[in-house]
């Protein structure tokens, strides 16, 4: 018996870190900002697609912790698009197209901000047959850990949990993306080959899968290549696989 596992057709969660927005604005004088706009109409289509193939969960990095250290007009152009847009995606519960999450050090944002996600989340929440679509926002993978991390002390310190009791199953439920199967399947656009700060324990076992392709210019058809990759691939959970199995 092999101890790999041959992966299913479809991934069941496809983590997406969509890069290149700022690199294609550049190549038409455009500002960053449009590259932004173009990325959030990317994340439409391919939203779409990835539910018409049967994805259950997709999750992608909107804005890191870091991000704030981009140009103030740049932070304020990627808010104002984000608002604008998760009012656009296509959530008809008859269609029960989406299901909309959000992932992230959230407490730490404006309250209108916060709003529009409870909004839309609570909104999309009963949705059947949904894609599952999580948007990390002012997320890091540290702070989602640490953040983790200092939930399970303080229970602890008030003695509802036993710190003997604390397993990777426990701790999981303690993240931000607690519930969520973890993603099989990693894609990152732009060119670097870099997993920079996201889902850092929930990737452990994912497939990478990293394209030259920018963001704003990234297709189905992208994805179905980073799907055919994926099949080729035996994930062995860090099992030993003999010679001829
Ligand atoms: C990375 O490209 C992209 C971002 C930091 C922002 C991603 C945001 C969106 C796609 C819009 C948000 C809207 C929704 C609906 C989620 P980059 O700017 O780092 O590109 P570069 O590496 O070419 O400069």
């Amino acid at each position: 018996m092999s101890a790999g596992t041959a992966v299913p057709k479809v991934p069941v969660h496809i983590a997406i870190i969509m890069d290149g927005n700022g690199r294609w604005a550049k190549r038409r004088a455009l500002p960053r900002t449009l590259g932004h706009r173009e990325g959030a109409e990317t994340l439409k289509r391919i939203t779409r697609y990835c539910k018409d193939i049967g994805v259950q969960y997709l999750t992608v990095y909107a804005f890191s912790t870091e991000n704030w250290r981009r140009s103030r007009d740049e932070v304020t152009g990627i808010i104002q698009l984000l608002r604008y847009y998760i009012g656009t995606f296509d959530t008809d519960p008859e269609r029960g197209s989406i299901r909309f999450r959000f992932v992230g050090n959230l407490e730490a944002l404006d309250a209108g901000l916060r709003a529009d996600f409870a909004a839309i989340t609570e909104k999309t929440r009963g949705n059947r047959d949904a894609i599952t679509l999580t948007i990390a926002f002012n997320y890091g993978g540290r702070d989602e850990i640490l953040r983790a991390a200092k939930k399970a002390a303080e229970l602890a310190a008030r003695g509802e949990l036993d710190p003997g009791a604390l397993d990777e199953t426990v701790f999981s439920g303690m993240l931000d993306m607690g519930g969520i199967p973890d993603p099989d399947l990693l894609i990152r656009s732009g060119s670097e080959r870099r997993i920079s700060n996201f889902l850092l324990w929930e990737l452990a076992y994912a497939e990478l899968w990293f394209t030259d392709v920018l963001w704003p210019d990234f297709k189905g058809g992208d994805i179905d290549l980073a799907i055919a990759d994926y099949q080729k691939r035996q994930r062995r959970f860090g099992a030993v696989v003999e010679e001829g199995e």
